[in-house]
């Protein structure tokens, strides 16, 4: 997890537990007709070539953090039930995939990210029956489940983690990182390095039953697996499997980068000064995408595939350069994830044509021609909302996000609410946080609330349609009364029908789908402008005015190869902007966003 806070106010039962025979083959032959159905009408020529593309390739993928989602039985969380709900609203909206955060059982010290159990629900979110229920309600929707593997670590309550802390000899002690620290004479032991936790303090605890420390990337409740142990793969592809078998189709891999750390436990470098924890700035050199991690995502990837119906690995990969994502799906192999996530073009702060330009071009030539996933928002980040907005031009920045992320080359991710617009609503009080991190890091890390509060449905209650409890976990911002999926569905000109537009045209357009992209009018620092060239010729070109002064582009086709003489306008923010002749200069209002067809 990398966090972006710079922007303004901003089960050991995993071995035992197993399907029956029956069930298990009953739930195979259900997944190998769902793995190949296609959604809605086939689209010809171009397109319909388009279609022999795994699913994934093209996919929108929508990622709902299930606490916030929608709650169907008034408690004031988010649960399954509330998912299958609004299967019609992600169906209507054109998402092919969603991703549900963690929802098995877990002590919640991290909102699920702290597993207990691998193989069931929390009762909080419902049942196993209830999962089996949406995943089949999804299917009827044309919706493919994918969930969140937590691989880098358990809850410290999950029994393995309670057998290994009992004793050095338990059978399970060796499922974890431990490590006897350093010893001096007569005084406590102290931690065997420098390793800080991501979230705050050292990443070592120590426990005295076992007089060890283990080691914890993340909080000291989320114990790390010793993936150096081949028990730890057995018993993790097993749970896997479980849900595979149930027909999942596939997973987002939580903080996959981190699964293993250097054996010699050596001391990162410092980079100098502190983090909002107080901690000193480190260097992920032992900690960090180490290259071990490789060979269990090949063998994870062997696993996947031994299944039917386009299963898929998605990665949760912050790396600093796209160079630095290509391994992660194999090199030229591109035998490990199918999509790491390309977080270099939406996670900075900064509406810059010439990094996007720059990002862009480098998805094209430094993945092997693997398919990137952009994605701007996440359940871990200041909203792009509130990172990119400039207070005055918000809604026409969101526009131009949405058009960035839908009309560029690759599959996309969708965070719950990007569409209509929710802001980033950071607590005011400490004493109202809920993010653990948030508690220890204030007033400098307000934690991740922000961008968790609950989705804004519409105005039937004070709770914005989320739940009927006036005790949501979290407080539904006021703006609902304005910013909600109703509102925005009956009006023709609101964001949410822009994406919708945007997800319509790109799901039946062969330029959008599959186009390589050329970019025009590249000296610009102002606008973005790019276009999606289809193999048969068509072409779809994308201009987009990142700045708060009109500009006008020089599309520069001819130069560029294209065919055609005119563009006719698809979409535009605002609307109504007009086609052109293919080489007049074409005026963009400030931060105006535009789609047009070349004919
Ligand atoms: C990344 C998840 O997105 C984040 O929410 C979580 O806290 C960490 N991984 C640890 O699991």
């Amino acid at each position: 997890m990398q966090k972006n806070r710079t922007a303004p106010a901003a089960s050991p039962r995993a071995l035992g537990r197993s399907l029956s025979r029956f069930s298990a083959c009953l739930l195979a032959a259900w997944s190998i007709a769902w793995a190949d159905e296609p959604r809605g009408a086939a689209p010809a020529g171009a397109a319909a070539a388009a279609h022999a593309d795994p699913w994934w390739k093209h996919a929108v993928i929508y990622e709902i953090y299930p606490r916030s989602f929608q709650d169907s039985n008034g408690d004031g969380i988010g649960d399954l039930n509330g998912i299958a709900q609004r299967l019609d609203y992600l169906e209507a909206l054109g998402v092919d995939a969603i991703w549900i955060a963690p929802m098995y059982p877990s002590p919640q010290v991290d909102f699920g990210y702290d597993i207990s159990d691998y193989q069931n629900v929390d009762p909080q979110y419902g049942t196993l029956a209830d999962f089996d229920r949406l995943l089949k309600q999804a299917r009827a929707h044309h919706i493919r489940v994918l969930l969140d593997m937590v691989l880098n670590h358990t809850s410290d309550r999950h029994p393995w983690f309670v057998e290994a802390a009992s004793s050095r000899t338990a059978s399970r002690h060796d499922f974890y990182v431990w490590d006897d620290g350093k010893r001096g004479a007569g005084a406590k032991p102290l931690p065997p390095n420098n390793w800080v936790s991501l979230f705050g303090g050292s990443a070592w605890q120590y426990v005295p039953a076992v007089d060890q420390f283990y080691y914890h990337k993340f909080y000291r409740q989320q114990p790390d697996l010793n993936w150096r142990n081949p028990k730890v793969e057995q018993a993790m592809f097993g749970a896997m499997r479980f849900w595979l078998d149930r027909g999942v189709t596939g997973f987002r891999l939580d903080a996959i980068t981190t699964l293993f750390e250097d054996p010699q436990l050596r001391d990162e470098p410092a980079l100098g000064g502190t983090n909002a924890q107080g901690d000193p700035n480190l260097k992920n050199t032992y900690t960090d995408n180490l290259p071990e991690v490789h060979d269990v995502i090949r063998r994870m990837r062997a696993m996947i595939d031994s299944y039917s119906g386009g299963r898929l690995l998605v990665g949760e990969t912050y790396v600093p350069n796209t160079s630095d994502l290509d391994p992660w799906y194999g090199g030229a192999k591109r035998d490990e994830l199918q999509l790491p996530m390309d977080t270099l073009v939406g996670l900075g702060n900064k509406l810059d044509a010439a990094l996007f330009r720059q990002r862009l071009m480098e998805a094209e030539t430094e993945l092997h021609g693997s398919q990137p996933l952009l994605v701007f928002d996440n359940h871990d980040n200041i909203r792009s909302w509130d990172r990119f907005g400039d207070g005055g031009h918000n809604d026409r920045i969101a526009r131009i996000v949405a058009a960035l992320l839908l009309t560029s080359h690759g599959a996309a991710l969708i965070y719950q609410g990007e569409e209509i617009g929710q802001r980033t609503v950071t607590p005011t009080r400490v004493e109202d946080v809920q993010d653990p991190i948030g508690k220890t890091g204030w007033p400098k890390d307000k934690g991740r609330d922000g961008e968790r509060t609950p989705m804004q449905w519409d105005i039937s209650n004070a709770q914005a349609g989320f739940s009927t409890s006036a005790h949501t976990w979290l407080p539904v911002p006021p703006d609902y009364r304005t910013v909600n999926v109703r509102t925005e569905s009956a009006d023709p000109e609101s964001l949410l029908n822009w994406h919708k537009r945007l997800i319509a045209l790109r799901r039946s357009n062969a330029a959008l789908r599959n186009g390589r992209t050329v970019m025009l009018d590249q000296p610009n620092a102002s606008v973005l402008t790019y276009a999606r060239v289809a193999p048969g010729g068509e072409t779809i070109v994308v201009s987009l005015n990142m700045s708060g002064k009109e500009q006008s582009v020089s599309l520069g086709a001819r130069a560029a190869g294209l065919a055609g003489t005119r563009c006719r306008t698809l979409l535009s923010s605002p609307a109504g902007l007009e086609g052109r002749g293919i080489g007049e200069r074409i005026p963009l209002p400030p931060f105006g966003a535009w789609v047009a067809a070349v004919e």
